[in-house]
């Protein structure tokens, strides 16, 4: 366990790797969470002294920081909950989120007035107690893995108060390309650019996503680009670019998709099926997932092939994401009733032809995977998408996948999976049909490179690979 100042790994991430809910009792009781950083961090090995700053999301966290109660290797910043709120909701989650998925409806946002600036102060703020945290809490050149949107401006803080570290930045989203990503204020343009430059390395999950962010660097600051050696420079500094495609962790799925409460949502899922084909969707209710437009094509495919009447069950599970955002609660009640106007268009005593749900359960989402004949994965823009990686190791029988050539994965799977223009719901339609009737000796040899694509580089591997390339690079300039 480090003491102050010797953690050797550091990891900084708005969402950290536990929360604490506070019970009725009044005691704390902590949930560990899953993802690529957990099983990454755990893959470096127990003997690396290493601490993960991460904020105080819930109340109960908020309790377990101040009661000292956390995990010593997990430092909890206690930021005050307005300061929090409109760095994360403000600026990370309506802001830089909306311009690196392009999701503004432009006529009418964004607006950029002294609300914005009011946030964007308080995002600064929240910068800078990660940045001091990560200063107080790291040995001499101690490697620091610096996470995503949230945390933009934390790599150059940090640099000018400790440039003996080695310092990462990786984003997990895409990067939008100049003309859009200049409807930012000039001044904040240049400041998220120039707070990821203060890295050594700035990883992305595609080339995509590494292009474009290179092509903002030269448009807004005229920062030096050498494509080929996929490195910026910028007022004498150089940081290098890595893409590193985090894939699907297969031997983790596999065995839990086989367990006793998987099976038994399996059963029920097949019941309520019938023996009729399924479409399956698994997301965050994201504004970027598209799953209205997902619907629409779905009707279309109703409206104009028949046949498909009483044959398809569209299995869509639309889990809760970041409700405090209106957007996001208005999105989520279009999703609903889209999915109604179809069951109520075509349904029967019956055959529901939508079965939509909207409580997070992950046993049934591997359900659901298994029993996919076809996988709908149609993002306007996606960092990556792990489910379209995912459906394809799980599903039983093996599936076709309809992909979004917006979405990072396809620079993976585009050639095995129908591909489809995100915007474009009939085309969407014909590529469900196309899915759906695909030979199944071809959708069979199609799913398993699916599969094998998706697993080429699984969490632990994709984060140790960023790790050394970080650590075996030139010490800090
Ligand atoms: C998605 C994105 C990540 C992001 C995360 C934050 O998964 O792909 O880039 O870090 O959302 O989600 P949260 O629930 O913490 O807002």
């Amino acid at each position: 366990m480090p003491n102050a100042s010797e953690a050797r790994i550091l990891l900084a991430s708005n969402r950290g790797p536990v929360s604490y809910t506070v019970e009725d009792d009044g005691t704390l009781t902590p949930r560990r969470g899953g993802g690529g950083l957990v099983s990454g961090l755990s893959a470096i090995g127990e003997e690396v002294d290493s601490v993960w700053v991460c904020a105080a999301l819930s109340e109960g966290d908020r309790a377990a920081t101040r009661q000292g109660r956390t995990d010593p290797s997990v430092r909890m910043l206690d930021i005050d909950p307005g300061t929090f709120a409109r760095a994360y909701n403000g600026i990370a989650n309506s802001t830089l989120w909306f311009v690196h998925h392009l999701i503004y409806n432009t006529p009418t946002s964004p607006v950029f007035g002294a609300a914005f600036r009011r946030e964007w102060a308080s995002y600064e703020a929240y910068n800078t107690a990660f940045a001091e945290a990560l200063a107080a809490a790291a040995a001499p050149g101690a490697t620091v893995l610096v996470q995503d949107y949230h945390l933009s401006l934390t790599p150059r803080l940090l640099r000018a108060l400790r440039p003996d570290l080695r310092i990462g930045h990786f984003s997990h989203t895409p990067w939008a390309p100049p003309d859009y990503y200049r409807l930012l204020p000039d001044d904040i343009a240049r400041d998220v650019l120039t707070g990821i430059l203060g890295a050594d390395r700035a990883g992305f999950l595609t080339q995509r996503w590494a292009a474009a962010f290179a092509d903002c660097c030269e448009a807004v600051l005229g920062a030096e680009v050498d494509r080929d050696a996929l490195t910026v420079t910028h007022q004498g500094r150089r940081t290098r670019l890595g893409v590193h495609a985090l894939g699907a962790d297969g031997d983790f799925l596999r065995e839990r998709a086989h367990r006793p409460d998987v099976d038994a949502r399996l059963s029920a899922l097949r019941e309520a099926v019938g023996g009729r084909a399924t479409v399956v969707r698994v997301d965050r209710t994201e504004l970027s997932k598209n799953i209205v437009r997902g619907l629409h094509a779905y009707r279309h495919l109703l409206r104009t092939r028949p046949e498909w009447l009483d044959r398809v069950v569209h299995i869509a599970f639309a889990y809760p994401s970041r409700h405090d955002l209106p957007e996001y609660r208005e999105y989520t009640a279009s999703v609903l009733r889209t999915a109604q106007e179809i069951n109520d268009e075509f349904g029967t005593p019956t055959w529901q032809p939508v079965m939509l749900h909207v409580d997070d359960d992950f046993p049934r989402s591997l359900a659901a995977y298994r029993l996919a004949d076809v996988a709908l994965v149609n993002p306007i823009r996606d960092g990556m998408n792990l489910v379209a990686k995912e459906i394809p190791v799980v599903s039983d029988e093996g599936c076709a996948l309809v992909l979004s050539r917006e979405a990072g994965a396809h620079a993976e799977l585009g050639e095995d999976a129908v591909t489809v223009n995100p915007y474009d719901v009939i085309a969407t339609a014909e590529a469900l049909h196309r899915a759906l009737t695909m030979p199944r000796g071809e959708r069979t040899d199609r799913c398993k490179r699916l599969a094998a694509a998706g697993t080429a580089l699984p969490p632990s591997a994709w984060f140790l690979e960023q790790y050394t390339a970080l650590t075996e690079g030139q010490p800090p300039e």
